[in-house]
């Protein structure tokens, strides 16, 4: 396909649209080939999918490899010092949203049970009550305070810690760490230095559930003589991460959305059995894991271009679930649509594992927030709060919020 859409240098990050649009580049490039090449900032030639198609697609496609070197710890070529990938990297033990059949299968079927539909419908009351400590935690700070400190990151955190069996005493160790390995722009030393910790501390956790199982979720797996010490640690790093640091962005951008959207809020508070529909709308719109990352392990025809076998592939999801030729006028934020369909959990072997919990606590924590808080608003400008265009999740920094009155 020959095109006049310029080849982007670099993915483009810029939120020039409005904090919750795509990068009007990306828009462009989804109009005009929605299959393009792109280079890296090392020069490295790549592909960047733009449209919902070609993305879902993508994702279905099992010759498109997950083994992203270690994926969510640093992206290939953006990360200064990061070597160039010639082939698919070697699977790190454990960490199965980076590996492809057979051993993603193995890993990944160990853990369905406990994330059924069924099994979270039982959890469903217990997150509820753990998001309703943290409201009336929040409802005794004086404002203003920062939403994500506060409220958007404490829940997620609880819930997994909680689910996990991970200590929330020892939040400081994985929240931080967490938070270095996304950073997009640090140096591959830094991101070691990260993950070496928080896998180390996570190494004397499953050891101590191996000798001690207790009543939780690592506890489970580590009954599981399969399983190595060294797959355990992988695998809890993934749920740790994954559980945590996604939902909280889509508390707090979720949040910024609404008070940015007062009749969507106030449509929201008088009729609160439109919550489901929102936060599936919420999910489509927002997209706060923008882009995944895959492998092409053999020439592959896309959207009507050959994409050569060993490129690194970049699927935007954001711009996928804002596609006209999917989702009729996407770029509005309407509760009342059918949001299904969208890209924001992924497809395929790897959709999200986590996400009818993501769906409970993203229930429970708008719909307590609307509740408790009919005042609740912004307390910097708009154009002040810090957008997360610097990391591998996209969200906000800080959310600082203030309000007058508190309901029960
Ligand atoms: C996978 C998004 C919440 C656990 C994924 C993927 C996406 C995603 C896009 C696919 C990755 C890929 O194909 O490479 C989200 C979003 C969330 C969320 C937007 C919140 C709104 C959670 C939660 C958990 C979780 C709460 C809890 C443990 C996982 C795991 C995988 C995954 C384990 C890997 C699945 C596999 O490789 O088979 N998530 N997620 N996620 N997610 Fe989530």
């Amino acid at each position: 396909m020959t095109s006049t859409v310029p080849t982007p240098h670099g993915l483009p990050l810029d939120r020039d649209a409005s904090p919750f649009d795509p990068p009007s580049a990306i828009t462009r490039l989804r109009e005009g080939r929605p299959v393009s090449p792109m280079l890296f900032p090392d020069g490295h030639e790549g592909w960047l999918v733009t449209g919902y198609d070609a993305v879902r697609q993508a994702m279905a496609d099992a010759r498109f490899s997950s083994r992203q070197d270690i994926g969510i710890l640093h992206l290939p070529y953006e990360t200064p010092g990061m070597p160039a990938m010639t082939e698919p990297s070697p699977q790190v033990p454990g960490v199965f949203i980076n590996m492809d059949p057979p051993d993603h299968t193995r890993l990944r079927r160990t853990l369905t049970g406990a994330f059924t539909v069924k099994r979270m419908r039982q959890l469903e009351r217990h997150i509820t009550e753990i998001a309703e400590r943290q409201l009336e935690h929040l409802a005794n700070l004086t404002p203003p305070v920062d939403l994500v400190r506060e409220f958007a990151l404490p829940v997620p955190s609880l819930v997994i810690c909680e689910m996990l069996g991970v200590p929330y005493a020892h939040r400081e160790n994985f929240q931080v760490n967490s938070a270095k390995i996304l950073v997009k722009d640090i140096s591959l030393e830094d991101k070691m230095a990260a993950y070496n910790e928080l896998t180390g501390y996570l190494a004397e956790l499953v050891t101590g559930k191996r000798a001690a199982p207790a009543d939780d979720l690592l506890s489970d797996l580590a009954r599981n003589d399969d399983l190595s010490v060294e797959e355990l640690v992988g695998m809890a790093f993934v749920l740790l991460l994954a559980g945590h640091e996604t939902t909280a962005n889509m508390l707090a951008l979720g949040t910024f959305a609404l008070l940015e959207h007062p009749d969507l809020a106030a449509e929201l508070r008088a009729d609160p059995d439109l919550l489901p529909g929102a936060v599936e709308e919420f999910l489509r719109h927002l997209a706060v894991v923008d882009f995944l990352y895959r492998y092409a392990t053999e020439d592959i025809e896309l959207g009507g271009e050959t994409i050569p076998e060993g490129s690194t592939v970049v699927l935007a999801l954001l711009a996928a679930n804002r596609d006209p030729r999917r989702f009729d006028d996407p770029d509005a934020l309407d509760p009342h649509r059918n949001a299904r369909g969208h890209m924001s959990f992924g497809h395929g072997i790897h959709q999200c594992l986590g996400q009818q919990l993501a769906r409970i606590e993203m229930r429970a924590g708008f719909g307590g927030l609307l509740r408790r808080f009919p005042t609740l608003r912004l307390a910097v400008p708009a154009a002040e709060v810090r957008l997360r265009t610097d990391m591998n999740i996209y969200g906000v920094h800080e959310l600082p919020v203030t309000w007058t009155d508190t309901a029960p």
